[in-house]
């Protein structure tokens, strides 16, 4: 029975004899063939679809992994910074540990979904008037003077846990790809992937892919080569303007030879719903980042014809219900009886 990346991958993982083995079954993610949108495109594209992870994003392979260490150092409280999905995951992994999550978020700017799973799990929800780049600071700080164990991606286990789902890739197409698309908010995800594709690649030779990571225009602060004081996007969980992996995702595009470049907000909210459509997969905005990469790297030549291609959909469609229903065109037929639905479907 698969119970989770610690146990999958303890080989691969600074794992000890003192560590616990906490799981939620994280990982074992599906690599779906986007069949629709690999015949549009003229490439061989695949979703590793990160959204059916325990609680809905990539998050818990990181989460899994830096909950574990602070657990084995002997934290009672761990605190993060988040656009919302480090925090669900945050509060799950606690509650599975048996210890306290603190969860620090910007005010009214975290997709409803991700808001009512911090609530659930039980963390302690700290909202603050600033965006994430303060919140982040601010956990940084505290985190210095308080009993509290930092588990935003600024702690190398998260990227330790994250980079496992890179070997699943290679596993799963018994090589790399040749293109990683991936969306990037405060980079770390990036930077993991790059981390686990070149450890794979030295124990089993599968070869390494171009990274291609993706901005939103409004947060392109990689692209741009500045801080962005006031991000902003329709994609809350990357609206970042001041990514602490930055220097890591650049190191991860040159050395694979890729790109990180920004899609607008109109770019995403039509992958967004192409991807759904086309597809039957339901991912949120932050994940259609990498897919409206894709299509615009297919359009400009920095993809080419034919190349096999996955698209990382880091968190699940059903985190955000506001932005499904307020960006989309809304067909509701209100039917009182059998004999309206029968003519409606026979129209
Ligand atoms: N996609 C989703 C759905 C995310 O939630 C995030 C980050 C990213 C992509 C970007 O990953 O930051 O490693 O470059 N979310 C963080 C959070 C910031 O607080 O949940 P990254």
């Amino acid at each position: 029975m698969y119970e989770g990346l610690l146990k999958q991958y303890k080989e691969y993982l600074p794992i000890t004899d003192k560590t616990p083995q906490i799981a939620l079954a994280e990982g074992n993610t599906p690599l779906i063939p986007l069949k629709n949108l690999s015949e549009e495109l003229g490439i061989t594209l695949y979703g590793k679809y990160e959204g059916l992870n325990p609680t809905g994003s990539f998050k818990d392979r990181g989460m899994v992994m830096a909950v574990a260490k602070a657990v084995e150092d002997g934290a009672k409280a761990i605190i993060c910074a988040s656009t919302g999905n480090t925090s669900a995951a945050a509060a799950a992994y606690a509650t599975r540990a048996g210890i306290k999550a603190y969860v620090v978020i910007p005010d009214g700017k975290i997709a409803m979904g991700k808001l009512a799973q911090a609530i659930a799990y039980g963390a302690d929800i700290i909202s603050i008037p600033g965006n994430f780049d303060e919140a982040l600071k601010a956990v940084r700080d505290i985190a210095e003077t308080e009993a509290v164990a930092l588990v935003n991606s600024v702690n190398p286990y998260r990227l330790e846990g994250q980079k496992t789902a890179a070997f699943e890739i290679c596993e799963q197409l018994e090589k790399a790809p040749d293109v990683l698309a991936i969306p990037v908010g405060n980079a770390g995800n990036i930077s993991a992937y790059w981390k686990g594709f070149k450890e794979w690649h030295e124990k089993k030779g599968t070869a390494l892919p171009r990274m291609h990571g993706f901005e939103a225009e409004g947060a392109a602060a990689i692209v741009r080569g500045e801080v962005i004081e006031a991000p902003e996007t329709v994609a809350t969980a990357i609206r970042i303007g001041n990514p602490a992996s930055w220097k890591l995702a650049e190191a991860a595009r040159d050395e694979s030879k890729g790109h990180i470049d920004s899609v607008t907000d109109e770019e995403i909210l039509n992958a967004y719903r192409k991807v759904a459509a086309q597809e039957g997969v339901f991912v949120e905005p932050g994940s259609a980042a990498s897919l409206a990469g894709v299509i615009q790297h297919v359009k400009n030549g920095r993809i080419k014809p034919g190349e096999t291609v996955v698209t990382v959909f880091t968190g699940n469609g059903l985190k955000d219900p506001d932005t499904a229903i307020n960006e989309t065109t809304i067909t509701i037929n209100k039917m009182s009886d059998l004999e309206d639905m029968r003519r409606h479907l026979r129209e």
